[in-house]
């Protein structure tokens, strides 16, 4: 029972990943973090957080409001918030929001204790999933299409910086 993760701990591959305090998932918007979040941490025993669901509980509003209300800047505040927060606790699976690798000090500050994994998908396997979505302020104005592959290309440096990539486009949440 090779570890399928490292291929070289010889242990399964639930006990490679209970070497890392926490367990977080980046990715842009519609890849995944979400629903393979909730799949990874009952299979580990660990506690799922999602960020925006923190925030919004928060802040007793939805991200959208807090966009349209506060602006871009105070969110990456409170997600940056959050971040410092999360990376200081053990045990958690963590579903991030699609924008947390633009402040890469988030990232860093996950690494130290956890497992950072950047999921992804084709723009035409994201569209899909989030064709009938209206809760992502950034996706809200113009052509949906058009502003997946314009966001996507501004961040792509961003999510291939992250050592461990799962391309989710043909996975279900348990094999991912
Ligand atoms: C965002 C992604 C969203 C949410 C907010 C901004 C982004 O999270 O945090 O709408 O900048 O990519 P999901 O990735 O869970 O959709």
């Amino acid at each position: 029972d090779l570890c399928a993760f490292c291929g070289a701990c010889n242990s399964a591959l639930r006990n490679h990943m209970k070497r890392y305090a926490n367990i977080v998932l980046v990715g842009f918007m519609g890849t995944g973090k979400t629903s393979v979040g909730k799949a990874l941490a009952e299979w580990l025993h660990m506690v799922f957080v999602d960020m925006d669901g923190v925030i919004e509980q928060r802040e007793g509003t939805t991200v959208s409001r807090i966009f349209e209300k506060k602006g871009e800047p105070h969110f990456r505040a409170l997600e940056r918030q959050l971040v410092l927060e999360l990376s200081a606790k053990s045990g958690l699976v963590v579903a991030t929001g699609g924008g947390i690798v633009l402040n890469p000090a988030n990232i860093t500050d996950f690494s130290r204790n956890g497992l950072v994994v950047c999921l992804s998908a084709r723009p035409e396997t994201i569209l899909a999933r989030l064709s009938a979505d209206s809760t992502r302020p950034l996706l809200a104005e113009g052509d949906k299409k058009n502003r997946i592959m314009t966001l996507l290309d501004s961040r792509k440096k961003l999510y291939d910086a992250v050592p461990h990539q799962i391309d989710t486009t043909n996975l279900t949440a348990e094999k991912i």
